[in-house]
């Protein structure tokens, strides 16, 4: 397989959340074509173990492999939390997560050394936010929240009133309480979020998005490896494995314009020609 400046880069979810890093990166880099692939069928991954959410990455990899991609971002914070480092040791292709360009993004925003992270209950669990920012810097404080909560909140549009605003109350009181002055919304949804967050944190706390922060690692990777694409507008696809007219729908929340998806069921093939060496 090579890798072609031509060639799009691929980006995989577990639906339709991996829109905000699309966003992020269509703005930043227009000339690059895109292929995204949301696993709606199996949606969420963030209640799922670790083994389960492997196993998914590995077939949306491969998904994106078979169509030339020539980077592969890991757009869900759960899949980048238990899957990236895998995904990044046999693959021969470039693999970017969310968690550590929105880690870094925290840590160079931080004054106190106080950062909250909120995410799925997958991602809380693995810790993975907490062990890069310690990995910068040891001695800051890292306090995290599950809120599962805010991502069929999300999903449904339901993002201000009175139902999210009790529940993001309820899930950042002890963070609030632990007096972070950084945020990480650790999760692809939560950005969607971003307004009521940002009322319920107040001023003294910054929110970050990781899905900002992942964009310009993918530029900047691009660029260090001499596969940056300026020559034309890019070209987007689209493929869900359930449910493609309601991801054209929601597309629009997440885009901001129409899109076209097709559907595509990467478990049904796999082609070990992928790897560098089997894992
Ligand atoms: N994409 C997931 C994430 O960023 C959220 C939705 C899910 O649980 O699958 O963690």
């Amino acid at each position: 397989m090579i890798s072609k400046k031509i060639n799009p880069i691929g980006i995989f979810d577990s639906g339709i959340g991996g829109l905000t890093v699309v966003r992020q990166i269509t703005d930043l880099l227009p000339g690059e074509s895109l292929i995204y692939f949301g696993d709606t069928a199996r949606v969420p991954y963030g209640t799922k173990s670790d083994r389960i959410v492997r196993e998914f990455a590995w077939e949306d990899s491969l998904f994106l492999l078979r169509q030339s991609v020539k980077m592969i971002v890991v757009a869900c914070n759960t899949a980048s939390a238990v899957a990236l480092e895998e995904l990044d040791r046999y693959l021969k292709v470039p693999v970017i997560g969310v968690i550590k360009p929105g880690a870094r993004a925290a840590v160079n925003r931080t004054r106190n050394g106080r950062i909250g992270v909120i995410g799925t209950q997958a991602t809380i669990d693995s810790g993975a936010y907490q062990t890069e920012i310690q990995r910068i810097n040891p001695d800051y404080q890292v306090v995290s929240a599950a809120c599962p909560l805010f991502v069929p909140l999300a999903e449904e549009g339901w993002v201000e009133g009175e139902v999210p605003e009790l529940a993001a109350r309820m899930y950042l009181s002890a963070l609030l309480e632990s007096d972070i002055d950084t945020l990480i919304l650790g999760c692809t949804h939560y950005p969607l979020l971003k307004p009521l967050l940002s009322k319920i944190a107040g001023p003294s706390v910054s929110l970050i998005d990781s899905a900002e922060a992942t964009a310009l690692v993918v530029a900047e990777t691009l660029s260090r490896r001499g596969l940056l694409d300026e020559s034309r507008q890019g070209e987007y696809d689209f493929y869900v494995s359930d449910l493609p007219r309601k991801f054209e729908e929601l597309g629009m929340r997440f885009l901001g314009r129409s899109i076209q998806v097709s559907i595509a069921e990467p478990w049904k093939a796999t082609n070990p020609t992928y790897f560098t060496k089997s894992p």
